[in-house]
């Protein structure tokens, strides 16, 4: 088996990816002669040259940046030089390709929101590489109250313009896995595989519950930027979810002191 330190990254020509243990990631949890050589050619098609083993995740001993329950995403080089993060499904994921989330990124970026998706095929989704940090470790790392403050506006801007185009993310109630704060203090919201835009938008209502009113996150916020008073959020937003109106969203800002 292979050792290696955490911070350790290196670089695998997409050629090389049929031996172990690369051919679990590409065809995670499951690796199938077949269907490895079917990806490398898919992945050759899409202009990835190798891929780039780096990351605070692990599968199958190899680092990466993340895991869940569709796909494994590492961050790819294209023939361009460029450095792009690549969504792989897994083989045991309850969707047959990257279509459906191919299309609501596309969507969630014509309102500034998001990863820039580059491309999709059956099997893979290109977009690009958020370096960064999840919420939860961002936010116990950073004492700047500004900087904590500026963040969550931008936050519930980029919800409340989802939820304008009627894009439900879906994921937002619990969101710990799903947003990315760059080291100079860029806000993404990822992963929009569970997102659809046949629903009631819930965007605003989720996130701002996730990150001011359910424990732990909003202890450590209230902790760190001062307390709000989270009966009157509750109320306000109460107020946007009947009626979505600029209007209901500011008073949603003041209430959480972000106006
Ligand atoms: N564009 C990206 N840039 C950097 N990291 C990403 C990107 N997209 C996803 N990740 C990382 O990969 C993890 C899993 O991705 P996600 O899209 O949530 O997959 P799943 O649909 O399987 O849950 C995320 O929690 C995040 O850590
Ligand atoms: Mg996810």
């Amino acid at each position: 088996m292979l050792q290696m330190k955490s911070s350790e990254k290196f670089i695998v020509k997409i050629e090389n990816l049929a031996e172990e243990p690369y051919d679990e990631v590409l065809c995670y949890p499951k690796p199938d002669e077949i269907e490895v050589k079917k990806r490398i050619a898919e992945l050759k098609e899409l202009g990835v040259e190798s891929l780039e083993f780096t990351g605070g995740k692990r599968v199958s001993n190899v680092p990466v940046l993340g895991k869940g329950c569709v796909g494994i995403v590492v961050v790819a080089h294209l023939k361009s030089g460029e450095r792009v993060a690549l969504k792989i499904r897994r083989v045991d994921a309850d969707r047959v390709n990257m279509k459906h989330e191919a299309e609501m990124l596309a969507k969630a970026n014509d309102v500034g929101v998001g990863p820039k998706l580059l491309t999709s095929t059956d099997n893979f989704l290109l977009m690009q590489y958020i370096e960064g940090e999840l919420f939860p470790e961002w936010l116990n790392k950073t004492e700047d109250a500004d900087l904590i403050r500026q963040v969550l506006r931008e936050l519930l801007e980029q919800c409340f313009r989802l939820d304008n185009i009627g894009l439900d993310h879906g994921e937002l109630s619990n969101a710990s896995k799903h947003l990315i704060i760059t080291e100079n203090g860029k806000p993404y919201i990822i992963d929009f595989e569970t997102a659809s835009a046949n629903r009631r938008t819930a965007n605003l209502t989720s996130l701002a519950q996730y990150l001011l009113i359910k424990k732990p996150i909003s202890n450590k916020i209230h902790e760190k930027i001062g307390k709000i008073d989270t009966k009157q959020l509750i109320e306000a937003l109460r107020e946007y979810k009947k009626e979505k109106s600029a209007e209901n969203f500011e008073k949603v800002l003041k209430m959480c002191k972000l106006a």
